[in-house]
């Protein structure tokens, strides 16, 4: 950054914001493995929080990838950078008075951490959706660990890219045989029960 940048304090600020929106605004930072069900999570929790009036944004990994970070691949420096512009993204939404929802595999825990030290203290809650490789693998939704294995893509996540689990996170949300919903509704219940929504 540039030494002759100024930071300019505006009147209205984070807290009248989120109290014009009536709510706490935080990050709800879904981390897994492709195919861990992040997505689908974070889609119906954000459902469940609109449904009770809340103001909301999901930014999900497969959708930021066709726009802001369309020129990144999945080398672990590309990973990143990825995840460092929407930690700073979400940290914006933060100060809009939203409260975020993220579904990106974010595999590295020091990336993570990088997002949390941008926030204040509870404002970054970290989900770890807790889908074993083999569930997923098996879910292969998109057919992506079946080109993984053939060496059609390279450095995926679990193949030949390294996940770092989480080892504190929030919310430790396991999803297997469960149906979708009910998952969600688990983690609606659980965060509910810890005050973060
Ligand atoms: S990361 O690691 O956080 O930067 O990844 P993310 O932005 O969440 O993007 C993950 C989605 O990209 C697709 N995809 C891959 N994932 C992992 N490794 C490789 N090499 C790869 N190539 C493409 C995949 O659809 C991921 O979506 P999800 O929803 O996680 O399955």
């Amino acid at each position: 950054m540039s030494s002759n940048v100024v930071w300019h304090k505006h009147e209205v600020n984070k807290v009248t914001r989120a109290d014009s929106l009536n709510q706490q605004p935080r990050v709800i930072w879904l981390t897994g493995l492709s195919g861990s069900g992040k997505s689908t999570m974070a889609n119906l929790l954000e459902k469940k929080l609109h449904a009770q009036g809340k103001h909301t944004y999901l930014l999900d990994g497969d959708n930021i990838r066709h726009g802001l970070c369309g020129d990144l691949g999945f080398s672990d420096k590309d990973r990143v950078e990825n995840i460092r512009r929407i930690s700073e993204v979400a940290k914006l939404f933060v100060d809009a008075g939203v409260i975020v929802l993220t579904a990106f595999i974010s595999p590295f825990q020091a990336d993570r951490t990088f997002c949390r030290s941008l926030l204040s203290e509870g404002e970054f809650v970290e989900v770890f959706v807790d889908t074993p490789l083999e569930v997923c693998e098996q879910r292969d939704p998109k057919g992506l660990y079946k080109k993984a294995r053939n060496g059609e893509i390279k450095h995926f996540t679990g193949i030949d890219s390294a996940y770092e689990a989480p080892s504190s996170p929030e919310i430790h949300l396991t999803y297997r045989e469960e149906k979708a919903e009910e998952t969600a509704e688990r983690l609606f219940n659980l965060l509910l029960e810890k005050g973060l929504v």
